[in-house]
């Protein structure tokens, strides 16, 4: 097999990113301090693999100095993670800083910009306090869109000297859809029309954060704003109108909802007539619309680990069934896929350039960034050499992969992507799965006090971004 040598475009990092509550742990958090994350493993600890949780997650909180040191030592570029917002205030209608939080993520981020990490921050990666959800009704209530807004306020007060790249939200319609839509997470309810008002809010809560960062200057010095989107990239089954309208109608759920209003100012009017039509409409003002139509984001963070495919249904749906968007299609899976067998998620490179097309043709070319894209396997430590280090070969050639379509995008297509993130820096919790998918540069070791061990994935980007650049089979091999 013919390699050959892809570099780096110029100017392009390659970092890692992570969340506050899949790394810190809840030490230092008072009693009242929880978040939607913390109080979906409160609610139900034993349906949490091996019953791991954000109580001690990676424990980020005591050992950032040593992490960061790592960071350091593989030569990656920047680090993206989340400020707990649960953590961060303590007093929630009265939007009160936490001294010793504040402390923390100073600390972090000076550490972070010490040892040549660039912070990103985002401002919530599901660790809405739970408090506001008992109390208001969570993102379901406009009072929330507030008191986030005072939230983000002080998060830039605090950080945003050092702190130039910031997002307002992580996969923002991940808890809506699963947690009040399809009872699968935490609230376990099952109400699509509240769950439209939740993303509603989170578009709203973008447009006035962004307003508010541009009017009060924390855009100076380069500051910029984003949202992060778990990106669906929608194939239709065929060719067929019915699956081409039916892999368009999965997209406008799962995509459109977002980055139309987020990066175009307006949602399609084909989201609203729909949801009209099954009296899903959220409630809104033309003033909010005006605000989301002024105040669009700057920079676009995409998580990215597998497309999404879609066919026409194959069945009618019964009217019975509370409605969700899947009254306009079937998800369906390719024969013959790459797949992450650990994670039941496809495995297709070439959606990045996919991707690369639809930002450039859609949504003007926005400067984007991957920021979540990694493979989670289970039973890793199965993979260890003699000397015990994970070998994980499969996770260098799936970044590789995906690397590669990327700078031929960005070559090719002129795509406006300026930075790749590993999903994630080491092993962390994930929701419900806990330790069991393992997703680092870095192994955690559970059964010895969760001591930190480079993988051989994180030699090798150590030496990619040495070398600028990697080799991996070319493309044209790939035709014959
Ligand atoms: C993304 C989230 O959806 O995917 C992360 O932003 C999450 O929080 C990651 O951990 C991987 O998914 P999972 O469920 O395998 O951890």
């Amino acid at each position: 097999m013919k390699k050959i040598f892809y570099e780096i475009p110029e100017g392009f990092k390659i970092g890692a990113s992570s969340s506050a509550w899949q790394s810190e742990g809840w030490k230092g958090k008072k009693e009242n301090q929880v978040s939607w994350a913390d109080a979906f493993y409160k609610s139900a600890p034993s349906k949490w693999y091996e019953g791991y949780g954000p109580t001690i997650a990676t424990d980020f909180y005591s050992r950032y100095k040593e992490d960061i040191k790592l960071m350091n030592s593989l030569n990656l570029q920047s680090y993206r993670t989340s400020i707990d917002w649960s953590r961060f205030i303590e007093d929630y209608d009265n939007v009160i800083v936490s001294e010793d939080a504040l402390n923390y993520y100073n600390d972090m981020i000076n550490e972070l910009i010490a040892n040549n990490v660039q912070p990103i921050i985002c401002l919530e990666h599901w660790e809405l306090p739970d408090y506001l959800i008992q109390k208001y009704g969570g993102w379901g209530s406009r009072k929330v869109v507030d008191l986030y807004l005072r939230y983000a306020e002080k998060a830039f007060q605090a950080f945003s000297d050092r702190v130039k790249i910031w997002f307002t939200f992580n996969e923002p319609g991940v808890v809506p859809n699963l947690g009040i839509a399809e009872a699968i997470w935490y609230p376990h309810k099952v109400n699509f029309k509240e769950s439209v008002q939740w993303n509603y809010h989170k578009v709203l809560a973008t447009a006035l954060t962004v307003k508010l960062f541009k009017e009060k200057g924390y855009n100076k010095d380069g500051g910029k704003i984003g949202i992060i989107q778990n990106v669906a990239q929608v194939y239709p089954r065929s060719n067929s109108e019915e699956d081409i309208k039916a892999a368009h109608m999965a997209e406008l759920f799962a995509d459109k909802t977002y980055l139309d209003p987020c990066i175009k100012g307006e949602f399609p009017s084909l989201l609203f007539e729909t949801l009209e039509k099954h009296n899903c409409l959220p409630n809104y003002t033309d003033e909010d619309l005006e605000i989301i139509r002024n105040n669009t984001v700057d920079i676009l963070g995409v998580n990215f680990y597998g497309p999404n495919r879609a066919k026409a249904k194959a069945t009618k749906w019964n009217d019975e069934n509370p409605f969700n968007p899947s009254y306009y299609f079937d998800s369906w899976s390719m024969p013959g896929a790459t797949m992450n067998h650990s994670r039941g998620w496809e495995i297709y490179a070439k959606a990045f350039y996919d991707i690369a097309i639809n930002i450039k043709n859609n949504y003007r070319n926005i400067e984007w960034m991957i920021m979540e894209n990694g493979m989670g396997v289970h039973d890793e430590y199965k993979h260890k050499d003699l000397k015990g280090q994970i070998q994980d070969d499969y996770r260098i050639d799936y970044i590789s992969d995906h690397l590669r379509w990327l700078f031929k995008a960005i070559k090719d297509e002129n795509a406006n992507c300026t930075a790749y993130h590993m999903w994630n820096f080491t092993d962390n919790v994930s929701p419900m799965n806990a330790f069991r998918n393992r997703y680092g540069f870095v192994e955690i070791d559970l059964s010895n006090n969760r001591s930190r061990r480079v993988k051989k994935s994180g030699e090798w980007i150590k030496k990619v971004i040495d070398r600028g650049g990697f080799e991996y089979k070319s493309f044209e091999d790939e035709l014959k």
